[in-house]
């Protein structure tokens, strides 16, 4: 069959026009929230026709947020001017509502339907009556229907059917936050994203447009809190005038069902002239001791308490490192934890806070080993917190490495709310350099069996409460975003964002469908691209894994920064040097701790404790995190581990190469701004990635006196 040229070549010359001067090139500002015109025309049609008319009764700030997100997404959408009634007519309507402001609502919760939505929880269902047929988004309070707003949009944006919608959906998780590591100076932590969103010399007066937008992307995914400062806190941040300025944030917030927690310093009571050089230790107060028994150090947290409910009525609570890597403590007074924490629980109590007390502590002394010190100062406080207290251990047990076994504290603690943190943020998956896209690491996580009460105790159970039977359960992302258009410094670290949200509402959605859903809402409908960009996604993680830390290694990063290798890093405190945990030496590789090393083994419930403990069934994912390994040693390959290092490392970057090689493909097929500034990130990764196997292995070569083969 002969083609036409203007058949071949009109459509290219119509994305081309689209891309140059028709449509905005794609700067990522809108994350995931595109809207664009849906291009399939049959399914425009069954859309048009379902939705002839929205009818959204009741009046409130949530509810305008919803309508205001109905009218920048269907009119776009749909390419309609979308009509809005009071009441159902004789026509198809998308019908939103609670029972208080609508009768088809309250036929459903006549019918039982709204009975175990809680307060978040929502359902879309598809009514007939007569001739006409409405869509229903239904839940018992307006924030359950914006975050149904959002479920359906992106049921449009991703091209599925609206004809027989049966959606009941609900949370897994109470508290689902993004904990932001930034400073007051507007400096972030391990932000990779420009400076902080935060404007603090312009709050509380000027309201960035983009605290709404924010609040607006969070809300879209689930997200309904945010402890906006660092662990890491600089006492000020409790003084009046910041107070004044994060309650006009949480003024913003609170529409779109987000509180705000703030992180605080332990030390905040005590006068300013108690610190010395670096030690953190001084505050904002007038006291000369912090010290959690002392009558006048309660009363201080009770006044300051008081002072923040009567500016943020719905403050959510406080966050708190203390005692770890320098952040002063309840130790500093011989006190404990349960102490420290019980103590600000006490005071937040009255107004429903929550406290949520962090397991990042690794004192030398605990234990020779780090990975084994949280379990083991946590461990005899189980059962001495407080109701509104969480524990919040990070997903492992040292500190967001690439790959990490689960910390086994979440199997153990078993009187203790367990707050999961996650870490959004890359700090140890190449920045916001690599594409390295987190689900599956996520999903690893959750589904990681710590046969706590026998086979079943997953994570993703002790943390969705279902294990213990709780309802005060968290999770908690810290967060990629900064003030960098994209919001997340890569277009592809934006999907972390989302994904983490969305897992949080709901931990059992598969990696590969949040990979699609993203992609689909973010850059193109087109299957062919999607299923070349979800490939790319899909063994990203474990492609970084293989050029900086296979078989288990981990810790072997440069120094401060954490982006580059350093294994042969060996200065300065022990337990942050490389060689302290790979233990390279002519023999093998790897930390010993089985029964007969560390016996980090033994903080496992049984089976994994004998799994892990010996050689032969040992995942092969941790070996080197649980033993020290012969280079001549057989893997299940039938290769050494000399070899099978080699060929992880080799794998890695050669993944890299064949993402840049499916990305390159694409050209032309997705936005052209958006093209050239991933091929850009790809090639440095590609770099980085040969850096990472070439100084990891040569630096291993000197022990293994082995050769390495040609890539
Ligand atoms: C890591 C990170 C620090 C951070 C700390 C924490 O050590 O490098 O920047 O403060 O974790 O979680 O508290």
């Amino acid at each position: 069959m002969k083609i036409s040229w203007k058949k071949k070549t009109l459509p290219l010359i119509l994305i081309a026009l689209l891309f140059s001067c028709g449509a905005r090139a794609d700067d990522g500002y809108e994350l995931w929230m595109k809207y664009r015109r849906i291009t399939d025309e049959h399914l425009l049609k069954q859309y048009r026709e379902a939705i002839a008319c929205i009818v959204m009764p009741g009046e409130s700030a949530t509810l305008r947020i919803i309508r205001s997100e109905l009218k920048r997404s269907l009119n776009v959408m749909l390419g309609v001017d979308m009509r809005y009634r009071a009441a159902t007519a004789n026509e198809n309507a998308l019908v939103i509502g609670t029972p208080a402001g609508s009768d088809i609502v309250r036929q459903l919760q006549r019918e039982g339907k709204l009975q175990n939505l809680g307060g978040e929880g929502y359902l879309i269902t598809s009514i007939t009556k007569g001739k006409n047929r409405f869509t229903v988004i239904a839940a018992n309070r307006d924030i359950g229907l914006l975050y149904g707003a959002f479920h359906f949009l992106r049921t449009l944006q991703t091209y599925q059917p609206l004809d027989q919608l049966d959606i009941v959906s609900t949370p897994r998780i109470r508290y689902r936050l993004l904990d932001h590591w930034d400073n007051l100076d507007g400096s972030i932590e391990r932000g990779y994203a420009g400076k902080s969103l935060w404007k603090w010399d312009e709050l509380p007066k000027k309201l960035d447009n983009r605290y709404y937008d924010y609040a607006r992307a969070n809300a879209s995914i689930g997200i309904n809190g945010s402890v906006i400062n660092s662990v890491n806190t600089n006492p000020a941040i409790l003084k009046k005038e910041y107070l004044g300025k994060v309650a006009a944030l949480a003024d913003v917030f609170r529409p779109y069902g987000i509180r705000v927690f703030l992180s605080v310093n332990f030390s905040s009571p005590i006068s300013a002239r108690f610190e010395q050089e670096g030690d953190r230790k001084g505050g904002i107060g007038g006291l000369s001791t912090a010290d959690p028994i002392n009558r006048g150090v309660k009363l201080w947290w009770k006044n300051k308490v008081k002072e923040i409910y009567a500016l943020i009525p719905d403050f959510g609570g406080f966050l708190v490192k203390a005692s770890s890597e320098g952040m002063p403590g309840p130790q500093d007074y011989g006190r404990t934890h349960a102490d420290g924490a019980n103590m600000l629980a006490e005071a937040l109590e009255p107004f429903h806070g929550i406290v949520m007390w962090r397991a990042f502590v690794y004192e030398p002394k605990v234990d020779p080993d780090r990975v084994k010190r949280a379990a083991l100062e946590f461990l005899p406080l189980d059962g001495l917190f407080r109701p509104n207290v969480f524990v919040q251990a990070k997903n492992g047990p040292l500190d967001f490495q690439p790959r990490e076994p689960v910390q086994p504290l979440f199997g153990s603690m078993t009187k203790t709310p367990m707050m999961l943190e996650l870490q959004i943020t890359q700090e140890y998956l190449g920045h916001s350099t690599h594409l390295v896209y987190l689900a599956p690491m996520w999903k690893e996580y959750f589904q990681f069996d710590l046969f706590a009460k026998g086979p079943g105790s997953t994570l993703a159970r002790i943390v969705d409460g279902g294990l213990r039977n709780t309802t005060m359960t968290g999770i908690a992302g810290v967060a990629n975003t900064g003030d960098d258009r994209n919001w997340c410094g890569h277009f592809f670290a934006q999907a972390n964002w989302f994904a983490f949200g969305r897992l949080a509402w709901d931990h059992s959605i598969s990696a590969e469908q949040l990979a699609d859903e993203w992609i689909r809402m973010s850059i193109t409908n087109d299957s062919l691209t999607c299923a070349t960009i979800s490939s790319m996604m899909t063994g990203s993680w474990e492609a970084c894994i293989n050029y900086m830390t296979p078989l288990g290694l981990h810790h072997i990063m440069e120094v401060d920064v954490h982006y580059g290798p350093g294994p042969q890093h060996d200065t300065g405190r022990v337990d942050w040097r490389s060689v302290y945990y790979h233990r390279a030496d002519s023999i093998g590789l790897g930390f010993d701790r089985s029964s007969s090393g560390s016996n980090a083994v033994g903080q496992y419930f049984p089976p994994l404790r004998s799994e892990f403990d010996k050689l032969e069934t040992c995942p092969e994912k941790y070996l080197l995190w649980f033993h020290h390994v012969r280079w001549d040693y057989r893997l299940n390959s039938g290769r050494t581990l000399w070899e099978e290092l080699c060929a992880k490392y080799i794998s890695g970057t050669k993944y890299v190469r064949g993402m840049y090689a499916k990305w390159l493909s694409l050209e032309g097929a997705v936005d052209p701004k958006v093209f050239s500034s991933i091929r850009a990130k790809l090639e440095k990764q590609l770099v980085d990635s040969a850096v990472w196997r070439d100084t990891c292995l040569t630096y291993f070569q000197k022990f293994s006196r082995k050769s390495i083969p040609n890539q």
